[in-house]
């Protein structure tokens, strides 16, 4: 696991344009988010599910990379004073704090349009074939999309204040949060040649874990400290957000969280190869502390 953290923390920022003295500022603060840490868990699964799917790890890699430069891309927009108004993330004070509102908006919009560009690049190309990186562009762009991370983000900012249901928040999470980790699956399938039953019980996975993992963040942020966290606590109850936690509280959420954890390991069994590591991936995703 820290060989491949590795491999992805070296690779994300071979994508970033050169530090010129016209555009040097906008890379710096796009840089600054991209290297800020973070636990890398949408990158990881692309390179897991590719592994399962008898694909090869540097192929998968720019795919992996561009999914994380739009995962770091809705992270600095999220914290934007006009959506979530937070000061702190991934430990660090977030992009705005340091480089200004306006370049954050920028850094933010460049980073989703580096991920296009890893993904359709020469290297990615040479290893994967043109088809391969059009099919990843278009999982890409379906993802972060107004049907995908921009619509769930729109949900989540329009419930705020508001009472809603369940549903609602399923329908809410599994876009602004589910949409990347689905898509994390999506491209390790495409990385490696996955059937499309292997597809679609990726997805299932994906499904599961992605809902599994927002409704354990928002209860990090009701039980944890912003020290561990990395972020402030206490966010989402100052914005009165709509979310699971403040619905159906802690002890709920921690037993659906384990029972889609449970489901997503269980679709894993139509695989022949070994998927030890995504099972696990699992249950460190639903114990995390941070
Ligand atoms: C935070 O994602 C935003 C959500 C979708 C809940 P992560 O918890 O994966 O953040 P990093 O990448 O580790 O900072
Ligand atoms: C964010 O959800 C999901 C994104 C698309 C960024 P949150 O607003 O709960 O994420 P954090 O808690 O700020 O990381
Ligand atoms: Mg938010
Ligand atoms: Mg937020
Ligand atoms: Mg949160």
């Amino acid at each position: 696991m820290s060989e491949l953290m590795k491999n992805i923390e070296m690779e994300l920022v071979s994508y970033l344009p050169k530090k010129d003295e016209y555009i040097g500022n906008l890379v710096s603060s796009m840089e600054y988010s991209l290297t800020a840490g973070g636990k890398r868990v949408r990158p990881m699964l692309v390179l897991e599910f590719a592994r399962l799917c008898s694909g090869r790890e540097e192929a998968a890699m720019p795919f992996a990379c561009a999914l994380e430069m739009i995962h770091t891309y809705s992270l600095i927009h999220d914290d934007l004073p006009c959506m979530d108004n937070d000061d702190l993330r991934r430990g660090k004070p977030t992009n705005h704090k340091v480089y200004g509102e306006a370049c954050a908006l920028l850094a933010g919009s460049g980073l989703l349009t580096l991920a296009f560009e890893a993904a359709s690049s020469d290297k990615a190309v040479a290893l994967n074939g043109a088809e391969k990186c059009l099919a990843a562009v278009r999982v890409l762009s379906e993802i972060a999309g107004a049907e995908g991370m921009l619509g769930g983000q729109i949900i989540d900012l329009e419930s705020e204040g508001k009472k809603v249901d369940a549903d609602h928040l399923r329908i809410m999470d599994r876009k602004k949060t589910g949409a990347l980790i689905i898509g994390a699956a999506k491209l390790g399938c495409i990385a490696g040649d996955a059937t499309p039953e292997q597809t679609a019980a990726a997805v299932s996975y994906a499904e599961n874990i992605g809902l599994a993992f927002q409704i354990i963040d928002d209860i990090l942020d009701v039980t944890s400290s912003t020290e561990e966290l990395g972020k402030p606590v206490g966010s989402d109850n100052e914005n009165d957000k709509s979310t699971y936690a403040a619905l159906l509280g802690i002890d709920e959420c921690r037993r659906i969280s384990k029972e889609l954890t449970e489901k997503a390991k269980a679709s894993l069994d139509i695989f022949e190869g070994d998927t030890t590591e995504l099972k696990k991936f699992a249950d460190y995703l639903l114990n995390r502390e941070n």
